[in-house]
């Protein structure tokens, strides 16, 4: 491309954040921060049944009040087309506003719009909305009887060998169940959005992970074409899956918006984004391992429950794992689907491998525990060569390396692989590992490439960066794909004009956008023949991409933790852990570092702290706020490790794989198999809560003295 070459490839070198100074000066501009002029404010007003039907809005105080311009509901909103959807279909929890139906308590059922956010909240306190409630279901367990298979768009269920024959042949079986709750993504900033239309076409700046598929969405719902449609997502304070699709603060502002012809902003407050946004469902997992006396698997039955709404389909994908990481005679998946009257479930970090990687992995170190194995040793000797359910070899499968690494750093070796045997003063202290594997792949965007008259190339692809450091990262790719130094490189990101991207979500953005800088680079080589600048290529890669591999391709990582607990209090406090990971090449490792860590912090915060705790009664989310709902904070987070193995995915032109999510999913059964290991009892429900390990004591402390 040039003759200069730059003086380090930028790819594996640590390099700070591009926006880390306009971050920490304030000066980055969120979705709430987007000035419009004559810009009024929506606020958002939620059901307070789980289901039934609203039978009157009485807004005439709310009318008279200061700086009011109206009220939405379903009797005057916009009308909305039903066919908009998310991934799997028609998704109801989108069509908000278009008539009197409530299929879940904090479904937004007005909005209050006036010139002022404070006046709209007063204003919006003066609305008088009357429900008519209908008896209501969200009593989620895996035998619900309107329990069924839930949607294999993923690809199917696993049913190889005799799953009974083989348990009935096993030396130990683990039979039990596993449960974890219903989560919230918490991303720092709520969702927020400011829209405005002109001449027919909608522009907005939105707090979401996808700008290109959240402008999809828009256009259908208000019947325009893509192209009319402008939605920008320049920063964005976490998303974690929460902001995946298109929010109700989005859809509310354009709707707004176009109602009283000025630009409207809607923001969320904490309790609404728990409420009305997304929420990981509640699983309930049924798991059978059977295993010879020398710890070879011969059966692994996984059953998981998972909760969704009837608006929409949803797959809280649990069965990954137990098809991917262990080779067995027999290996049987159900994942199962229980409608429920709740807020409908999104993509919460590591969707689905997160619950169903502390079910196997908690059933494994039980496996273990029975044979008085090392629970390392176990995972070791029941590696499969190739896909143990589909039979494809593996593209890269480093999860060995992990485990051996990961044992060697954390000083595994030596362990007393029974339980309660370490004391520090009245502390019981144990240490615990899971292995897990998240699934990787590419998925089609655009990138274009300019190469501009003062020798500077303009880089323009519709990525998001959530926080995870993508612009940072993607420059990286893009100098070193067009041969030149990171300073000659100008991204452009988060904006739906940029072209048909995928989002930030799956683990597959930096890997998707990457791909299509590589083919745009390419492409403008070939143009650079002609002295004339500037010079654009632009590449879609939907042809380019093979959605059939010949091979599996997944990351692996090892978690290991160590934990004291506290016998009189119940409480489990993490004292270290290390987490090795194979991700394929990391591009930089300074954020990839931090992005693994924060994903172990969120599993630490799932094992010890978090819990939607949902009433029967009125079926509502209880603790919709950061009082009630705990998430670990700077005090409950010890010293952290984290270390990549050398791994390369040969599947892409970079070696790269992903690793948005796979620091969260092995962690919660690593502390969980440590507090095993710490007092001699399983935590099987999520969180390991002090109520819950008192209970476990006092059942310790009665056997030992040979009480009932
Ligand atoms: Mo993620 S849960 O793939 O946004």
């Amino acid at each position: 491309m040039t003759t200069e070459q730059p003086a380090t490839a930028a790819i594996g070198d640590a390099r700070p954040r591009i926006e880390g100074r306009l971050k920490v000066t304030g000066a980055a501009r969120y979705a709430a921060d987007e000035p419009a002029p004559d810009l009024a404010h929506g606020w958002m007003i939620t059901a307070t049944v789980a289901r039934g039907r609203i039978s009157a809005v009485d807004a005439s105080a709310a009318l008279g009040m200061p700086g009011v311009l109206g009220v939405l509901d379903h009797r005057n909103a916009p009308r909305l087309d039903p066919r908009a959807g998310n991934y799997f279909g028609p998704d109801g929890s989108l069509l908000l506003l278009q008539d009197d139906v409530v299929p879940y308590a904090g479904r937004p059922v007005v909005l209050v719009v006036a010139e002022t956010p404070e006046q709209a909240r007063a204003a919006a306190g003066a609305v008088v909305v009357t429900y008519e409630p209908y008896p209501h279901d969200v009593d989620f367990r895996l035998d619900h009887p309107a329990a069924r298979p839930a949607s294999t768009a993923f690809g199917p269920e696993a049913d190889t060998g005799d799953i009974e024959v083989e348990l009935a042949a096993s030396a130990v079986v683990v039979d039990e169940r596993y449960r974890t709750p219903e989560e919230n993504c918490s991303a720092m900033e709520p969702h927020a959005a400011t829209a405005w239309w002109q001449d027919g076409h909608l522009h907005a700046v939105d707090s979401n992970q996808g700008p290109f598929s959240v402008s999809q969405v828009l256009s259908t719902l208000f019947g325009v074409d893509r192209d009319h449609v402008h939605i920008r997502a320049e920063h964005v304070g976490g998303g974690f899956g929460a902001k995946g699709l298109c929010g109700p603060q989005m859809i509310l502002a354009a709707m707004a918006s176009r109602s009283f012809g000025r630009p409207v902003r809607v923001v969320l407050t904490r309790e609404q984004v728990f409420l009305a946004t997304a929420l990981r469902p509640p699983t309930d997992q049924w798991l059978r391992i059977g295993a010879d006396a020398d710890g070879r698997l011969r059966a692994v039955h996984h059953r998981p429950a998972f909760a969704l709404s009837p608006l929409a389909e949803y797959i809280e994908w649990c069965t990954e794992q137990a098809k991917t990481l262990y080779a067995a005679p027999a290996i049987r998946t159900e994942l199962t689907a229980v409608p429920l009257d709740i807020l409908p479930p999104s993509s919460t970090r590591g969707p689905g491998a997160t619950p169903g990687s502390f079910a196997l992995e908690s059933a494994m170190d039980e496996v273990a525990e029975r044979l008085g194995l090392d629970p390392l040793d176990l995972r070791l000797r029941n590696q499969p060569a190739v896909g143990p359910v589909s039979g494809r070899p593996f593209s890269s499968r480093r999860s060995v390396a992990c485990l051996r690494e990961g044992a060697r750093r954390f000083g595994w070796a030596g362990r007393d692989h029974r339980p309660r045997t370490r004391r520090e003063g009245r502390l019981l202290i144990g240490t615990g590992l899971a292995a897990t594997c998240f699934s990787a792949g590419v998925f089609p965007s655009t990138a274009s490439i300019t190469a501009e008259a003062d020798g500077t190339f303009t880089v323009a692809v519709g990525a998001t960066d959530i926080g995870t450091g993508a612009r940072t990262a993607l420059t990286a790719v893009a100098a070193d794909t067009l041969g030149v130094g990171t300073e000659r490189i100008r991204i452009r990101i988060a904006d739906s004009d940029l072209g048909m991207a995928w989002g930030a979500g799956g683990s597959r953005g930096t890997t998707s956008w990457s791909f299509a800088i590589t083919q745009a680079a390419a492409k403008l080589r070939e143009r650079l023949g002609d002295p004339a600048r500037p010079v654009t290529a632009t590449v879609d890669t939907t042809a380019l991409i093979d959605y059939q591999p010949a091979t599996e391709r997944h990351t692996f990582s090892a978690v290991f933790a160590e934990v004291s607990v506290d016998p009189a209090t119940g409480e489990v406090r993490v004292r270290r852990m290390l987490g090795m990971f194979a991700v394929g090449r990391v591009i930089n490792p300074l954020l990839a570092r931090s992005q693994v860590i924060g994903g172990m912090i969120m599993g630490l915060s799932m094992a010890l702290h978090e819990e939607g705790v949902r009433d029967p009664a009125t079926g509502r989310q209880v603790n919709p706020d950061f009082a009630g709902y705990h998430i670990a904070a700077h005090a409950d987070v010890p010293d952290i490790e984290a270390e990549f193995v050398p791994d390369y995915e040969p599947q892409d032109p970079l070696g790269l794989n992903g690793l948005g999510e796979i620091g969260t999913a092995g962690t919660a059964a690593a502390i969980a198999n440590a507090v095993w290991h710490a007092t001699g009892v399983r935590q099987r429900t999520l969180p390991i809560r002090l109520d819950r390990v008192l209970e476990a004591e006092g059942a310790e402390v009665r056997g030992a003295v040979g009480v009932a």
